[in-house]
């Protein structure tokens, strides 16, 4: 049995209370669906910006009844201190994913990406430090590590950010650990490498590669490429993400505590190489993708040119191991996508 498996089953055991914030988004509706297949009490906190009632919906349709009784839904924005007072009482641990995404949005708009990343975020840091709760894991970003060159990207050498989105990101490390040493309070930041998976949302101008490029295949629509394609990101599964989340609650160890952690699979994925795993998986199902071939147009500012995690920390901390490559973890996400778009 693996740790996680062990975890798991713990949890299982001894249920707990979790507040999810973006819980109607792609990782929290995730997140949700796990914990509440464990047997956990949630509390889910969202105010729809980019979140959907069907991934709420697709969760209910997931798990039992009974699963489902035992989750609390709250519509509501983190931009206000008392709805996140009101979502973080009684919570054992907080996973707070709610943010606005995407390194573009925050270019055309850094004002609101300022405004729901950093005060939202501070909102929910004091909140959760009031309750109080047990730990506070947050969604942060490999977008700190900027411009600094290294690869693969260890944990404590980051470079420059190349963006409003990073700069907020960036920013809520520096609350983690200021809270952790003027209040003593618990937190573990989770930097997100790319992750892709069922209930991504392919549509919109913010979109992320894989859902738009799965989308654009099967409806037939331009597929583009920002640059020569050989642009490289480390791809991991929402399975993957789930479980370092789950383990970084949950981590006993005192040193797991007040750190910042790389989530990612450890293997670096090229564009072009991308588009092709893509295309095999929707082939066999829409056989125009045969002929559907990538548009190269210019690269995006703010992008960096590589992106590769070294996750030895999260796995000698957290005892996180990745459980699914960007081959198997494309495989389950084509069958959703498919599904979707059949
Ligand atoms: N998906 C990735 O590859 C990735 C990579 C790095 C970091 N992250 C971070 O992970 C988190 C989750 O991302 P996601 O991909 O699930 O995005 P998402 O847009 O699907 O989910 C974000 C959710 O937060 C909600 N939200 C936004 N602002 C809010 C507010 N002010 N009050 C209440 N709810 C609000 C949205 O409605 C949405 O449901 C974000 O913090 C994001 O920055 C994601």
């Amino acid at each position: 049995m693996s740790l996680y498996q062990q975890r798991c089953s713990e949890l299982r055991d001894t249920p707990c209370t979790w507040l999810v914030t973006g819980v109607a988004g792609f990782i929290g509706s995730n997140l949700l669906e796990t914990l509440l297949s464990l047997g956990q009490k949630v509390t889910g906190l969202d105010n729809f910006s980019t979140g959907f009632q069907h991934n709420l919906d697709e969760v209910k349709s997931r798990v039992t009844p009974e699963q489902w009784e035992r989750f609390q839904f709250i519509q509501g924005d983190i931009r206000d201190l008392d709805t996140c007072r009101q979502a973080c009482r009684g919570a054992d641990f907080v996973l707070h994913q709610a943010a606005l995404g995407s390194v573009p949005r925050s270019i055309e708009d850094p004002v609101n990406t300022n405004e729901n990343n950093i005060s939202g975020y501070l909102n929910m840091l004091v909140a959760a430090r009031d309750e109080p709760v047990r730990r506070f894991v947050y969604a942060a970003s490999s977008s700190t590590y900027g411009d600094h060159p290294d690869l693969p990207k260890e944990e404590d050498r980051i470079g420059n950010p190349l963006s409003p989105y990073a700069v907020t990101k960036l920013v809520n490390e520096l609350y983690a650990s200021v809270f952790a040493r003027t209040y003593g309070f618990k937190t573990i930041g989770l930097r997100y490498f790319n992750i892709f998976g069922q209930r991504q949302d392919p549509d919109g101008a913010y979109a992320a590669v894989i859902p738009k490029w799965f989308a654009s295949i099967m409806k037939q629509e331009p597929v583009y490429i920002n640059g020569d394609g050989e642009t490289s990101r480390d791809f991991c599964f929402i399975e993957n993400c789930v479980q370092a989340n789950i383990m970084a609650a949950t981590a006993d160890n005192d040193d797991a505590a007040n750190q910042v952690y790389n989530v990612a699979f450890g293997q670096r994925t090229t564009l072009n190489e991308l588009f092709e795993l893509i295309r095999e998986r929707v082939r066999e199902k829409f056989p125009h993708a045969s002929d559907v071939e990538p548009v190269y147009r210019d690269f995006r500012p703010g992008d960096v040119r590589h992106s590769l995690a070294d996750i030895s920390k999260a796995r000698n901390l957290l005892g996180y191991e990745p459980e699914y490559s960007v081959r198997t973890g494309l495989d389950k996400a084509a069958r959703w996508y498919i599904n979707r778009f059949s």
